[in-house]
């Protein structure tokens, strides 16, 4: 039925609106028009999505999407920006390969392109097996210390980098073999038990000195050529102190005879075939200044 206004000065009511005819416990549903505003916002929804499908990449084909006519999508974009920076980056790229090595940290803008492009090599090669911050593991050196298996001056670094350490993929490859004392019957258990305790006497670390003083001898025969009378080392072949507090598989006295016995022989991979030369020195400058850099 019609309403009747309540106020003056209202306008009119207007006719009664049609119902949809769905009723519920007395309640009608109105079949009024949708608002303008709400209608043509919603066409306009559809006329920009046209316009956009149209645009920019949007309906899958087979192999790829639909392209889009101007041309451009996220990834061709930071395609287009790693190629812009590489190009910019190209000049001191190549000063960076033309600058003798030990003349590198003379030169403050070589030095801080190498720290920080190394720092981004390092965590994307390096890091799984030297750790994030560099500290290794158990048979993965620790690059921030000035202990050094096989030398920490450019020089060395760039050449371990380049060639690796026991890859046999790689002829120039930093090679040298501990013998497998047990493996290949070259000492009884009870020699390697002596001797292991004998190495860990020389840097102090915990041993039981009755099995260390017999292995003094075995020691003499046997371990001296690489290791050298008083345990320090040899690093032009990559044989570790035993004289120091630094041990690369662990200082336990049955870790130290198993690695007697086994012979350990830690690989690391050549970069020469994976890296360009100013990425290698760049690692290079970067482990260099970790640290331990001689
Ligand atoms: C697959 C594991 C692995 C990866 C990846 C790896 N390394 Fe190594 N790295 C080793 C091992 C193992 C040694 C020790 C080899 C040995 O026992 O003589 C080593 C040794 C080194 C040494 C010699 C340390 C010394 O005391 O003389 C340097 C320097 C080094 N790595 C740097 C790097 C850099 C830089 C990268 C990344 C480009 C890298 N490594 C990637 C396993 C790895
Ligand atoms: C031909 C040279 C050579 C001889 C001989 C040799 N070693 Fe080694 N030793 C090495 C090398 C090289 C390594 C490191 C291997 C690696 O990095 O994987 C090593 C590693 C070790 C380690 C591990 C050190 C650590 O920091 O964890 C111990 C312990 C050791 N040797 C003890 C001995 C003893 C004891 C003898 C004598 C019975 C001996 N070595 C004889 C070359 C030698």
């Amino acid at each position: 039925m019609p309403v009747t206004p309540k106020r003056r000065g209202r306008a009119q009511p207007k006719a009664p609106v049609p119902s949809t005819g769905h009723e519920w416990d007395g309640i009608t549903e109105y079949d009024n028009p949708m608002p303008r505003w709400w209608l043509w916002t919603f066409y306009a929804t559809i006329v920009w999505a046209v316009g956009y499908m149209i645009a920019y990449p949007a309906i899958p084909l087979v192999t790829q999407a639909t392209q889009g006519v101007i041309g451009g999508n996220a990834r061709s974009q930071v395609a287009a920006q790693i190629d812009s920076f590489a190009a910019a980056n190209a000049p001191v790229r190549e000063a960076l390969v033309r600058t003798p090595l030990d003349r590198i940290p003379a030169d403050p803008d070589l030095m801080g392109y190498a720290t920080n492009a190394g720092a981004a090599l390092y965590r994307t090669w390096c890091a799984q097996c030297h750790g994030a911050g560099a500290a290794g593991a158990r048979g993965y050196p620790n690059l921030l210390d000035d202990v050094w298996l096989w030398g920490g001056t450019m020089e060395d670094i760039h050449l371990t980098l380049l060639h690796g350490i026991r890859d046999p993929a790689d002829p120039d490859t930093r090679y040298s073999q501990m013998p497998r004392f047990g493996v290949d019957g070259l000492l009884d258990a009870d020699r390697i038990e002596e001797v292991a305790h004998f190495s860990l006497s020389l840097s102090g670390a915990p041993h039981d000195p009755a099995l260390a003083a017999p292995g003094a001898q075995v020691y003499a025969e046997n371990c001296v050529a690489c290791h050298g009378p008083a345990g320090e080392g040899d690093r032009s072949q990559g044989a570790p102190a035993l004289n120091d507090q630094v041990w690369l598989y662990g200082s336990e006295p049955q870790t130290v005879a198993r690695i007697i016995h086994d012979g350990p022989y830690g690989v690391m991979p050549a970069w020469s075939d994976r890296l360009t030369e100013a990425e290698i020195r760049a690692l290079t400058v970067y482990v260099h200044g970790l640290g331990g850099g001689e």
